[in-house]
């Protein structure tokens, strides 16, 4: 399957797709001690999802001003246009950008933006803005960061979402930081069905009134749970090559991004991490048509329910949605 079809990609962690080189070399810069954290041949090393979190807060540690975020963003745009990215949402963690200091925020907020702007002008790539608090931080840090969240609300910050350990705490525990960020007007979207079951969709779809699951992919357990999403249009982020490399699926066919689509689920692809799960947007397309037989159809149909199901403006959408068109005229 063409590297160069276009694509949309709805779920990416801004920190979890700075490639291995970057960090370390950031990391050399500013004599920041983390080579535990590669393993000899200069990737990411972890065993599993906890340590994965543990090597992803270690990995950010190099990250210190708006500067190095700007340099960030840059290098990992430049990945996901060469991958046929069109557009991107991108989670972002006040946690990380100035430790939830408002002040502080706009300014990694003004940095990452201005990235975002130039990676425009050099690839066609379009980025926005996800705000997420670390689940296992707790909710009180999740309010702050949903105060950060809605006080830079607007055409660039779309949306507001929920990363970290789904083990820790319930969703309900972050009704009053979701109720905010909804009340600023941001779009809403939470982890849920990757280390929780079924019980952990439902529960992010009451509590937190999301309209886009991240992962999602365990409501394949329970299939009144995929009928209700399915009919209620529930958007679906799904990472396989993630849900691969963590070890929640075997393989690719056994992965069950098919047959959630089969059963009329809404399903996007993403790659979550890329370069800690070894992958890209072009890896997942080449693995899926592989797997499940997809043709060029198929992820037509996935990048514009992606396109549909993007937190952006309208003006943005009707853009990315025309050169979708003119891709498959
Ligand atoms: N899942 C959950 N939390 C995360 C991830 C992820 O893939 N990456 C960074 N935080
Ligand atoms: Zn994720």
């Amino acid at each position: 399957m063409s590297g160069l079809l276009p694509k949309v990609e709805l779920h990416l962690h801004l920190e979890g797709a700075a490639p291995p080189g970057f960090i370390r070399g950031l990391a050399a810069e500013k004599k920041v001690d983390i080579a535990r954290i590669f393993d000899e041949r200069g990737n990411y090393a972890y065993d599993d999802f906890w340590h994965f979190l543990k090597v992803y807060e270690a990995a950010t540690e190099p990250l210190k001003t708006p500067e190095d975020y700007h340099r960030l963003t840059l290098a990992v745009l430049e990945e996901s246009a060469a991958a046929g990215v069109i557009y991107s949402e991108t989670f972002l963690s006040p946690d990380f950008c100035g430790g939830r200091d408002l002040s502080a925020w706009r300014e990694f907020l003004h940095a990452i933006r201005e990235a975002a702007d130039l990676a425009e002008r050099r690839d066609g790539i379009v980025l926005r803005g996800i705000v997420t608090p670390i689940r296992h931080l707790g909710p009180e840090k999740a309010k702050e960061v949903a105060l950060c969240a809605a006080e830079t609300a607007g055409d660039w910050v779309v949306g507001f979402g929920l990363a970290g350990d789904e083990k820790s705490g319930k969703p309900k525990d972050f009704s009053w930081a979701f109720d905010a960020a909804r009340e600023a007007g941001l779009r809403l979207t939470a982890h849920a069905g990757e280390w929780g079951g079924p019980e952990s969709v439902r529960d992010a779809l009451r509590d937190l009134r999301v309209e886009r699951i991240g992962h999602g992919v365990r409501a394949i357990e329970d299939l009144a749970l995929v009928d209700e999403l399915a009919e209620r249009g529930i958007v679906l982020e799904v990472c396989p090559g993630s849900n691969i490399a963590l070890g929640l699926y075997q393989d690719w066919r056994s992965h069950p991004i098919h047959e959630l689509r089969e059963r009329g689920v809404k399903v996007t692809v993403s790659t979550d991490d890329p370069p800690f799960f070894h992958t890209t947007m072009a890896r997942e397309y080449d693995r899926l048509a592989t797997a499940f037989d997809w043709d060029e159809g198929v992820f037509d149909e996935i990048a514009k329910t992606s396109a549909k199901a993007a937190f952006c403006d309208e003006k943005t959408r009707e853009n990315i949605l025309k050169k979708l068109e003119k891709a498959h005229a």
